[in-house]
Order: structure tokens, then sequence, then C-alpha cells
């Protein structure tokens, strides 16, 4: 695999950037040649400053950087993941009932088949209150889990509450006690399920609140591990802390934790909507893969991400991108991608551990539109820096009598990234405040009604947002991540980075709590101590 010319990008985008992007719509093929579809999704890229040439030669750099080679080695299961030597298959969680996929000359399909069964067993009891606490049918399910073992579930259920049929599902990751208390207020223990969702099971967080919960439920519940399950590779550990084999289900270590969302770790989805409609996200997602896997380079939807993340990020030097979904269901879209994309790409080093000299992933942030509109796209429309802005947008809601909600969601949602694209020159602002102004205040006033536009976006339509139409896009994201840090040449599945605050935090708490002094520590970290027990 070819080291990929990040200098000869930037030099491609700096040229690019002396183009209005208005320009390329002068020939009327535009939307054509810069949109792609899958299976009832489509990516749109046109309103960039991409051109046939440009993109030509980013996919021709791509492919000499190995991404077929690298996509059929993660596929095959071989270890890419070569910090942990590990396999990366989240794909087998979705993979199809006749597939076999070996990991180190076994394969893992038997056993992704028999867990996917018990979860559905799982789910049906417990929806079906055959499986219930101690008063009865369960009426709320509690996923304790942080980071992937969160935001995957969290961000699914919330974005498919109209499928939800089962117990209300909540969801609880801060270690700060005001996250769990808050979600408990009003629960019913006796009613309650907890769901314990760590691949390690050691996660401090995930362990204080889990004994905190178990305390929570000891108060009214004789035997509260009975209203306890546990998601973890680890399943040793979570017998230990009282939850039955039975009600444990494990995952291979080839699962990362922000991929895992397809497996066990998706049980409070499972149970919220039911495993027919879970099956649905998974043949959505395996639908992507097979589309990433097969559909040529010019014409795949990850791969065309990716490029127009390199473009706007490597190429131009944008630092962030903003991710707007006009889907509120998709709130924590953002949150999920933020973990999938920094903790998967944020990256200093090369495989070969040698250091980078361009970053690896971009700052990636969002909320739902319309309400960005009223927040922070003034400073996306007529602040300095430029912020490429990624929107999700659906046809048609699922709130059929709501429809002129949907035509008014739609229309802001293509309005934003026209008026990113023209702005709005100085002619045309003099002409809005002429006559409204004393002559001598017209010039300052219209200045501040300028858009510069030439702002870049690209908008991800679909018809709506259903389990199948869920998957297909989480599996888009995360093989868009997984090709950019191919050409980045990094190790897009540790996650080193989070460690040294871990142990710190370790090493810190006694001195939080008083039973160790804080000699040897840093005057800042001393001082905050001190101010923080007084
Ligand atoms: O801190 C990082 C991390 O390891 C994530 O990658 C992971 O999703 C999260 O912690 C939770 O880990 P676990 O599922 O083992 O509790």
């Amino acid at each position: 695999m070819g080291r990929f010319d990040f200098d000869a990008l930037a030099a491609m985008a700096k040229a690019g950037a002396q183009r209005e992007i208005k320009e390329l719509f002068e020939n009327d093929r535009r939307f054509a040649g810069f949109s792609a579809q899958n299976a009832g999704l489509l990516l749109d890229y046109s309103k960039t400053h991409l051109t046939q040439d440009t993109r030509k030669a980013l996919l021709s750099m791509m492919a000499d950087a190995g991404i077929e080679a690298a996509r059929a080695m993660m596929f095959a299961g071989e270890a890419i993941n070569r910090t942990e030597g590990r396999a990366v298959l989240h794909t087998a969680l979705r993979a199809d009932a006749t597939a076999e996929i070996f990991v180190q000359g076994q394969d893992v399909m038997p056993e992704v088949r028999a867990t996917r069964a018990r979860m559905a067993l799982m789910a049906q009891d417990i929806r079906s209150g055959r499986y219930g606490g101690q008063g009865g049918a369960f009426t709320d399910v509690v996923n304790i889990g942080i980071g992937g073992s969160d935001l995957g579930p969290a961000m699914a259920t919330l974005a498919l509450a109209p499928y939800h049929d089962g117990p209300r599902c909540h969801f609880v990751s801060n270690v700060d006690g005001a996250h769990l208390a808050d979600t408990l207020q009003g629960l019913d223990p006796e009613r309650t399920l907890v769901i314990v969702a760590s691949k390690t099971f050691t996660t401090v967080e995930t362990m204080t609140n889990a004994a905190s919960a178990r305390r929570w439920m000891a108060e009214r519940v004789t035997e509260p591990g009975q209203q306890f399950v546990a998601l973890s590779s680890a399943v040793r550990k979570a017998e230990d802390f009282g939850i039955a084999g039975a009600r444990v289900f494990g995952f291979g270590d080839w699962v990362g934790g922000r991929y895992s969302l397809w497996g066990p770790i998706g049980l409070s989805l499972m149970v919220a909507i039911g495993p027919e409609r879970f099956e649905e996200m998974l043949a959505g997602a395996r639908e992507m893969d097979q589309h990433f896997q097969n559909a040529p380079l010019e014409q795949n939807l990850p791969v065309l991400l990716a490029l127009v993340g390199l473009w706007h990020h490597q190429g131009m030097g944008h630092a962030t991108r903003a991710v707007i979904p006009y889907d509120q269901r998709l709130a924590r879209l953002p949150a999920y991608l933020q973990q999938l994309e920094m903790e998967s790409n944020g990256k200093g080093v090369a495989m070969d551990g040698h250091g980078l000299t361009q970053a690896a992933a971009p700052i990636v942030w969002g909320e739902p539109g319309t309400n960005g509109q009223h927040a922070f796209f003034q400073l996306i429309h007529q602040g300095r820096q430029v912020v490429p802005v990624e929107f999700l947008i659906a046809a048609e809601g699922n709130e059929p009598d709501m429809a002129e909600h949907q035509a008014l969601l739609v229309a802001n949602c293509l309005a934003q990234s026209q008026a990113l694209m023209l702005g709005r020159n100085l002619a045309v602002a003099r002409e809005i405040v002429a006559g409204r102004f004393a002559e001598d205040a017209v010039e300052m006033q219209a200045r501040h009604r300028v858009f510069p536009g030439n702002r870049p976006s690209i908008t991800l339509a679909y018809d709506r947002l259903t389990p199948f139409r869920l998957g297909q896009i989480v599996a888009l994201y995360e093989h868009r991540v997984f090709v950019e840090g191919v050409v980045c040449g990094i190790n897009s599945f540790d996650q080193w980075g989070v460690e040294l605050g871990k142990e710190l935090a370790t090493a810190l708490q006694p001195m939080v709590d008083g039973t160790q002094d804080t000699a040897g520590q840093d005057g800042s970290t001393a001082g905050l101590i001190a101010f923080l027990r007084a």
C-alpha cells in the first residue's frame, strides 16, 4: 500500500478553492454527476468545490493508498487492529444466517447466531412479561454503560422511537450521581430491569453506577441480581458481580466498543422495538456492507463520503465538520459520530509508529436542524472560519398527520445548504437596506447583511427513518471512518488516548476524598483539590 500524498491533496484543494461552487453548476448535469445513490440513500456532494478532475485524482490516490486491500482484510477477519492484535469484525454481528467468517481459523458465526437467538428470546420474554421483576412485568429498562456501550443503543433507541412497543428504555452513562439519581427517580425497583453494558466489565463509571443501582434495587427487591442482565465480553466478571451466566451476553474481542451496537450491546434497543425490527436494522447495515464491498469506488457511498471528508479536512484545512440531522430523532447521531470518528481516527502516529504530518480526524460536532439555525448557524454563514456541513434529511416523517411540519423541515434544510453556497453579495444587501436607513448608515448596514457564500455542504437524503435506513446510515459512517483511517495510515481500532486520564483519575481519587495528601502534584491540581475539599 502506498503512502497517500497529502501535499498533492492540499495543492489540489488550494487550486479548487479559487473557484466558486455555484459556478460549477453552470453545467446543469452537476447534480447528476456529483450525487450517488444506493438502495434508497442519496448522497449529494455537488455543493462542494470538487470537480471531475479532482474527484478522479483523489479516487486514484485513495485506491493507491490500499483501501480495497484493507477492506478485504477487514471483512476477512485479519488482525488489522495491530496494536491490540485483534480482528475487526463488527460486520460479522450483522452478517446473514448462512455466512462463515473465520478468525484465526475458527468460524465465529455459530456463536454470533447463538447469541443473537438468545438475545431475541430474552427480549421477547421481557416484552411479553414472561421474564419480569418481583412486582411483575418490567415497565422500565435502564441501560448502564458509557462510550460505545451507551451511545449506540441510546442513539438508535431515540432514532426508532416510533417503533417502540416494549418497556420504556433509559440510558445512564455519566459517573455523576445525578445521572443515575434522575433516571431512577420515579421508577419502580420491583418492575425495573437493569442492563449493565460493558465490554470489559471494568469501566469505573459503569461499575460504580451498576453497584449503586443494585443498592437502590436491594432496598425493595429481595433478589436484585435476578433483575440484572450483563452485556460483556468478560462473562466471568459479570458473574462475579452476581449476574447469572444465563443472563450474560458475550461477544468477541474483535468487536470494538464504538462498533458494538449490532450485537449484545443493542439489547436495550431490541427490547424497545422487538427482535424483528432489530433484524431490519441489521439488514440495513448488511446492505451497506455489501455495497461498500462491491460498488465501484466512484459510486461507493462510504468511499465518496471519505473523499469529501479528506478534501475538506486534510485538503482545504477545515478543522471541523458539522453534522446536522434535520431529523429530531437523530439528535444523538452527532454525539455517536463524535466517538466513532474522533476515537477511531483521532490519532497522532501512523500504524508503523511514525508521527503523522497531518491531522487524521476533524472535530465532529452538531445538533439537529432547525434548532441549530437559531443557535450556531450565524457563525457557519458569516464567521471567518469555514465549517463544512453534512445535512441529513428524510422525505417524510413518521407523523403522517403533521405533513406541514415535514415540508417546513425539508425547506429549511435545503435553504441552509443553498444559502451556504449562494450567499448574498454587497450589491443585493445594499438594495435590501436602501431607503431604510439614513444615507450615511446604508453602507455599514449593508455590510452586516452580506453572506460570503461559497461554503461547502453535502446532503444525505432518504425516504423515512426506519430501522433499515438507520442500519444503512450508521454502517455508512462506520465504513467512511475506516476509509479515512486507511488513507491516513493509522489504526482506527484502538483508543490508547483514553488511558492516561483513567490512570490519573485512579491516582487522584484518594487525594480528592482526603485519604492521601497532594504532595508531588502540580500546583494547579493541588490547588483545585484544596479548593474543592474546602
Ligand atoms: O474509554 C474508551 C472506551 O474503551 C470506549 O472505547 C468504549 O466504548 C468505552 O470505553 C466503554 O467501554 P466498556 O464497554 O468496556 O465499558
